[in-house]
Parts: C-alpha cells; structure tokens; sequence
C-alpha cells in the first residue's frame, strides 16, 4: 500500500513526481523518493518521513530529466528508513525499481542472489526485483524480457515499475495481483504511470488500467500491454470524470474536515440518476440486476473491512428490513476462513471505497470460486473490486484522499438503502404506497446532512472539552448500533483515543463495569425505534458518574435535560437516520484530533489502501 507515479515525456519529471505524490502520500507516509535519468545517469533522492523531507532534499541537490519514478511507502519489510525507502537502484545502479506489495518468496530470492555475490543495501524484499532484473540483463536480455522473467519468479501480489539508464525510451510496469492498481495515464507525447488515479488527474483523464499478471512497456507516445506470458492486449482505454480539483484541499485545513463537510455534494451526487422521485423507483444500471435474478437470491454475504464494515452492518439490517433477504456481514478478512456457506443463489457483496483492500478482494475471490455472483459497491473508478464484479455500485462520490473515511462512509449507506428498495420492487415484495415513500425520503438526506454540518462551531466546542479524555465509550442499539462502532473507530485512528462501541444492550453484561467520571460515553439516541431504550442507557450512565455526550434529535428536551451535551441531529426517517447520526461523530473526531495538533490526514501506522493483508 504504497504510492506509486511514474513519467515519460519532454518534461522534467522531478515537478510531475512530485505533485503527483503529494496526491498519493494518504497511501503510504513513512519514507519517500524518486529516481530521474539525468544526463545518462539515474539519481536518486530518498529519505525517511514524508514527502516534505523529499521535497526539502531535492531543493537541496536538485534533480531533472526523464524518464523518472517515485514512491511514498508504508513500510512492510525494513523500517522506515532512508536505506530502505525507494526506488532501489541495483549493483550497477543502470536499473532502479519501485514497488508496492511484498515478494513473499523474498528470503530465498536472496539467498540465492548472495550466493551469485550480489551485496544488498537495504532489507527490503523489493530490492531483489532489482537484482533479479540485472542479473536476466547480464545474461543478455534487454530491459522488458529481464523484467518479465522476473515478474515470473516473484510470488506476492505486486504493482511494480522499472527504469533502466541504457533503455532510456521506456519505462515497464506490471501489475501481479491484488496488490494495488497500475494506472496508465495518456499524454500526448509523453505519458504516466501511477499506483493510483489523483496522481496523475491534473494531466490526464484517458486511462488504462492493467489487470493481473498483466505488464506494460510505455514510452513517449505508445503503449504496449501484454500479459506475462507474452500475449498482446487491446487495452481498454477509460475516461476517468472526476477532476484535479476535487482532489485538492481548497480552504480547509485538512482534507478529512474538506471530505465531511462535501458531504452534501456527495450525498446529492449519489442520488443524481439512481432515483426516479416521480415514479417512486430506484435504478441501479450497473448492477445488471433483473426481477428474474433478484427473485432468485436466497442470501446475501455483505462483505468488507473497517469503516466499510459498518456501512455492511447497516446495509444488512436494510436489506433484511426493506428487502426482506436474509443477509451476513462477514469482515473480509474472515470471510474465506469462515468456509461460508455459498451457492449460485447467493450474492457476496463487496463495500469497499478504494476497490484494493486486499482482504476484500479475498473475499471476493473466496465467492468467485464457489460459483456465486459479485457485486461491489465501490469508489474508485476501475479499481480491481468493480472490474471483478458482476455488477456494482458506484458510489459516486469523488476521490477521498484522508485516511479517515467519511463521506466514502455515508455514500454507501444510501447506495444499500438503495439497493433494497430495488430488491423489494424487483421480487414483488413492497406496496407501491411504501415503495413510494421510502423512495421520497431520500430526497430530504442531502438537507439533513447539511443541516449537522452547520453545526460545526457547537461541535468543535464540545471537542474542547473532551480534548485531554484518554477513553471513550460509543453506544447505540439497532441500526444506529454500527454508528457507535464507526464514531469509535473515528476517533480512535486520528486522534490516538482508546475508544469502543458498542451495542448499547450489551453494557449490563459486563461493560458498565468501565463507568465512572473519567469514562466519557458517546449515546447514540436519535428519535428512531430504539430511542425508549437508548434513555434508559444514559440513565444508567449518569447514574454511574459518566459524562453523557448524546446525538439526539433536535427538539427533545428529555435527551437534553439528562445529557451533559448534545450533538443535535435533524429529525430523519429511521432507515436513513445512519447518514445524519454519524456525521456529527465524524466531526467530533475531526475537532478532536486537530485540537490536539495531530496529523488528520496521515495518523501513524495507517495507509488510504490496505493492499496487504
Ligand atoms: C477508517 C478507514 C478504514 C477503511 C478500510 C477499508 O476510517 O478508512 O477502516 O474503511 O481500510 O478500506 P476500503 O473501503 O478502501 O476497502
């Protein structure tokens, strides 16, 4: 889960690589570098800590030509270091590599290269690729046919990009599983190569995206797409709508507070051309759903990591509520361990917003085996978890680019909510009058999201007071439960809080034993079916000493005169009531984490893509 660009052409590529990982860094923090073929020679700049310190180091020994490469990397083999940061030139530093993913038969590779005398200058796997590369040159092979026997010899899943000072017209890339895309991006007279769209937006929109065990060798003005084996590809060449600048910051802070506050937008876009308000019905084209197939379904496996997971959580209760299939969440990583019970009668389906996370993408290979159908509901366009699918859902939303996910968090939601009220429409199981109503209630969700969010200035004064708290309890019950689960999980990953959700029903079962003053406990009781209950549990908090922050409905003094403060949400339908509830969670967390001077966009130890697993 590293980023990756790459560039060919007239221009220097020492500006391009640098922007364009400046659009990757949310990818991969812990050390970055570039390579550029300077007069006959390739240089390198390294160093470990972010892409700052790049930027700081080529200022000092400045660094142009092309072709070039550069990296921005999460560690996985080697610490962070400026040793082990990419690109990894070889022993006769004529060939340099960057690399995304981990050579999982690395020891060997190397052992094998030391006993031919090779010295290695890192503790990186992705230097072997390397050396491997030089010693096929060595025997006589140009750069492509080195670089494909190697690509052979490794195992892993990789997304790898190779230049060589005596070829200097070309650079070669693959991509070898699941380890993160490979995107081709088409210039005139001079092209990209990125691990990731953003990269490479401010200059291109026509892409081509390689598949598995697929490589490329690019120059100035072609493109030559093979498979590993040597086979020819036609590729398909797509045109990426979103723009360079909904990739920028603009004037927030951070891109996480940007990406809450879009919410409106991307709630409205996710609506633009699904819903059909006068007839009351729900269109989902890519999807390739028929009332034949939708009658069919006897299950459905929602299947996902993190935050996506709890977007699956919600999805589940809608289904089962609107649709009435019986649905499973099952987090990805589990999912092909848990020997599911699958046939053609059932839909796994997949969440996930950078369509990479490799335990998702398991999963969905664990239901590609045993024969059934995929879906995805995903967000980056042409990511390995939409192409793969037999139909999915774009969440249409833009690309998000703080670690934190937010609005690739409400999207969703309204895409399951979506989902099954097609579902019930397509399989004769909904009246027309609650078709119809569940259908017009979407229309308020934008308005209702803008209407927390204009709250912020209340929201960012209860942070100050929970600034300095070391734990937090989230509780909801229902389908707010997951929302206690996803505001916990806000919290925690940007501002280093210990905080749990948990469902509120399960507190006298153990949990409550955590109460006392210095427990702050997050209430989630909006006026939705469980909000009697959800008084009770304040109740028994403030009677343990707690300090009861509650996301309640405006208007209702009983939440208001039993809390210590009150995250007011507007009054939403309950199905819907996830997308309002969790937005004031979000800016909680956001408020937070920025109060206490952390790095919002980039916490430690986390990456946007989880391509390993
Ligand atoms: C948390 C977060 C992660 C992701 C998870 C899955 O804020 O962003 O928990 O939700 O890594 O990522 P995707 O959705 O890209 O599969």
């Amino acid at each position: 889960m590293c980023g990756i660009v790459g560039y060919i052409g007239p221009r220097d590529a020492t500006p391009i690589i640098l922007n364009g990982l400046k659009r990757l860094e949310y990818r991969g923090y812990d050390s970055a570098g570039l390579a550029v073929l300077q007069a006959g020679k390739i240089e390198v700049r390294r160093d470990a800590g972010k892409l700052s310190r790049l930027t700081e180091l080529v200022q000092e020994t400045p660094v142009s030509g092309s072709p070039g490469i550069g990296h921005t990397r999460w560690a996985t083999h080697g610490a962070p270091n400026a040793r082990n940061a990419h690109p990894h030139l070889g022993s006769t530093k004529r060939v340099v590599v960057v690399h995304n993913g981990i050579v999982e038969n690395f020891l060997e590779l190397r052992d094998e290269l030391t006993a031919e005398g090779v010295k290695f200058s890192s503790e990186t796997d992705t230097e072997t690729i390397v050396h491997l590369v030089e010693h096929h040159i060595a025997s006589g092979l140009d750069l492509t046919e080195a670089a494909r026997r190697t690509f052979l010899q490794i195992q892993g899943a990789h997304g790898i990009v190779l230049l060589s000072a005596d070829e200097p017209d070309k650079i070669v890339c693959a991509r070898i599983g699941n380890a993160g895309g490979v995107v081709i991006g088409l210039g005139e007279g001079e092209n990209f190569i990125a691990s990731d769209i953003p990269a490479i937006l401010e200059h291109t929109r026509r892409v081509i995206f390689l598949e598995s065990r697929q490589m490329a060798v690019v120059t100035r003005d072609t493109v030559q797409v093979e498979t590993l084996d040597g086979m020819a590809i036609q590729p398909q060449v797509h045109s990426v709508a979103w723009d360079a600048v909904s990739a920028e910051k603009g004037e927030y802070r951070h891109f996480m507070q940007k990406e809450i506050h879009e919410q409106v937008r991307s709630l409205t876009d996710t609506l633009a051309g699904r819903v059909d308000f006068n007839a009351g019905r729900i269109r989902l084209p890519e999807l390739n759903l028929t009332p034949g197939l939708a009658r069919k379904i006897e299950k459905i496996y929602l299947t996902a990591c993190g935050t996506a997971a709890y977007a699956g959580m919600v999805g589940k209760i809608l289904i089962e509520k609107i649709a009435r299939i019986p649905c499973a969440l099952e987090i990805g990583s589990e999912f092909r361990y848990s020997d599911p019970i699958i046939d053609e009668n059932t839909i796994v389906l997949a969440i996930s917003q950078s369509g990479e996370t490799a335990d998702t993408l398991a999963a969905m290979e664990e239901g590609r085996k045993k024969g059934t159908r995929l879906w995805s509901i995903v967000n980056a366009i042409g990511s390995q978890a939409m192409r793969i699918a037999d139909g999915y859902i774009s969440m249409q939303t833009g690309p998000e680019i703080g670690v934190a996910s937010t609005k690739a968090f409400t999207a969703p939601l309204v895409d399951l909510y979506m989902l099954a009220v097609l579902l019930a429409d397509l399989r004769g199981g909904i009246d027309e009058k609650t078709r119809r109503a569940l259908v017009a209630d979407l229309r308020l969700i934008p308005a209702l999201a803008g209407k927390v969010l204009s709250r912020d200035a209340e929201i960012e004064k209860i942070a100050y007071t929970l600034k300095d708290i070391r734990d937090c309890l989230y509780l909801g019950r229902g389908i707010n439960m997951p929302i206690a689960y996803e505001g916990a999980l806000k919290l925690k990953e940007i501002s280093y809080i210990h905080a749990e959700g948990y469902p509120a029903g399960e507190m006298k079962h153990g949990p409550i034993a955590l109460i006392d003053e210095n427990m702050p406990v997050v209430c989630l009781a909006p006026k939705d079916p469980w909000h009697e209950k959800m008084i009770s549990q304040i109740q028994q908090a403030k009677a343990r000493g707690g300090m009861v922050i509650a996301v309640a409905t405006e208007g209702d003094e009983l939440v208001a005169s039993l809390a210590d403060h009150v995250l007011w949400v507007p009054e939403t339908p309950w199905m819907l009531s996830p997308v309002v509830t969790v937005i004031p969670l979000q800016m909680l967390a956001y408020h937070i984490a920025a109060i206490r001077g952390l790095d919002v966009d980039q916490p430690r130890n986390l990456a946007k893509s989880v391509t390993v697993e």
